[in-house]
């Protein structure tokens, strides 16, 4: 069957399927077409262009009356699967602890993973398919979410599997990671090796076993797992296929991101503190460096310096970092408004950031984060909008008139 959109206002991010991922100055070039139509069949793109030269037959036909198109956003780092939520925390930072303190004091991820423990796989999946669908309607279509608050084999088993029923039951692209390494337990507090061994010689395994994940990433920051711990864990996994996609960098700086990038991680996270060291060991790597401004802005932490990052040729992606801790919020149109009005990214370079970087992220650069012929049918249908700067100008603001996933209305 084909549908034939009609009318459209600009259609943003258009593509050769050979465009990957874009870095330093091409991050500031967004190919678009004015006035133009969009072709799909089933679940695929297969023709776009000027409404002069619209195709003269189709199944259906829907008119877009001077909207917009964009492809749905692609959020590469999310911890969407959790269970309750952490606003005592928040209400102790507002009256001055910091996020340091609150975990030290035993709160933090091991609040949400005793949590997690003592919730139901079944809660769990409903839990977090409130919050899929809530990203979705968002604009969100494809989505990496990581394990990381089990932190027992039983319950990071637990995690993966409602990730795999989340794909099993939704249509957009999701990605697993495994997160066994994102805090050492309270058992564990004095026997770090321990729970590392238990990582490697228990969880691993049973996860490859299931094939319940395709990346693995590690909290590789000061009094979490260090650079040897996390290349210990990163080497294991690699050992079962699991691609690294590493947390580094997010409160110092200890040389996570050399690690990572010689490690062949497909992105390193978060890195709101950055020397010129971590910068050149990016340089000529195929590794994505990921920002994710709303975890700055919720925790008052520093931006990630994405100007310093694409000045120096590298790319950019943006992710939310959907979590109870850090980031309550799944919202990528505040994150790439965000990104242009506090670490400075144009809204070429943010919309750029957000579809097809984050696509290369998650290893899903071949199926989304452009508007492609032969790539999945997801794309967002703005309201009336006067330009697509208005999207991130405009922050706050509900701007989406629709979402297609695989070419059907949500
Ligand atoms: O990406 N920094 C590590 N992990 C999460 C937050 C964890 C939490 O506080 O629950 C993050 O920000
Ligand atoms: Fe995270």
């Amino acid at each position: 069957m084909t549908t034939l959109l009609i009318n459209i206002k600009e259609l943003i991010q258009i593509r050769e399927n050979s465009v990957k991922k874009v870095a330093g100055k091409d991050m500031n070039v967004l190919p678009t077409l004015k006035n133009a139509f969009l072709l799909i069949e089933n679940d695929i793109i297969i023709d776009y262009g000027s409404m002069e030269n619209i195709p003269s037959s189709t199944d259906n036909i829907i008119d877009c009356e001077g909207k917009m198109i964009l492809p749905t956003w692609c959020d590469s780092h999310t911890h969407i699967v959790y269970a309750g939520n952490r606003e005592q925390e928040f209400v102790d930072r507002i009256n001055g602890l910091s996020y340091e303190e609150i975990a030290n004091n035993g709160g933090g991820i091991l609040n949400s993973a005793k949590k997690l423990q003592s919730t139901s796989e079944e809660d769990l999946y409903k839990q977090s398919s409130k919050r899929l669908e809530e990203v979705i309607a968002l604009g969100t279509g494809a989505v990496e979410i990581k394990s990381g608050y089990g932190l027992t084999v039983d319950a990071e088993l637990k995690m993966l599997r409602v990730i795999k029923k989340l794909k099993e039951n939704y249509k957009l692209p999701i990605k697993a990671t495994f997160l066994g390494a994102h805090a050492f337990p309270s058992e564990y507090k004095n026997n770090k090796e321990g729970y590392i061994n238990l990582i490697i010689n228990e969880m691993l395994p049973k996860i490859a076993e299931e094939n319940l994940a395709e990346f693995v990433d590690a909290f590789c920051e000061t009094g979490y797992f260090s650079v040897e711990d996390t290349d210990r864990v990163l080497t294991a996994a690699k050992i079962y296929g699991l691609t690294p996609k590493v947390h580094v960098n997010q409160f110092t700086t200890i040389g996570g991101v050399a690690m990572s990038v010689k490690q062949n991680a497909i992105s390193v996270d978060h890195l709101e503190v950055m020397n010129n060291k971590d910068i050149e060991a990016l340089q000529g790597s195929e590794t994505m460096p990921v920002a994710l401004p709303s975890c700055s802005y919720f925790l008052s932490i520093p931006y990630t310096p994405a100007r310093d990052i694409i000045n120096a040729n590298l790319p950019l992606a943006l992710a939310t970092d959907f979590n109870p801790g850090s980031t309550p919020s799944g919202n990528m149109n505040f994150v790439v408004a965000t990104a242009c009005i506090k670490m400075k990214m144009t809204p070429e370079e943010a919309i750029n950031a957000a579809t097809i970087n984050g696509a290369y992220a998650m290893n899903l650069a071949d199926k989304v984060g452009s508007i492609t012929k032969g790539k999945k049918a997801n794309f967002i249908i703005t309201k009336e909008i006067p330009s697509y700067g208005f999207i991130p100008y405009s922050f706050g603001s509900n701007l989406i008139d629709s979402v297609y996933i695989n070419g059907e209305k949500i």
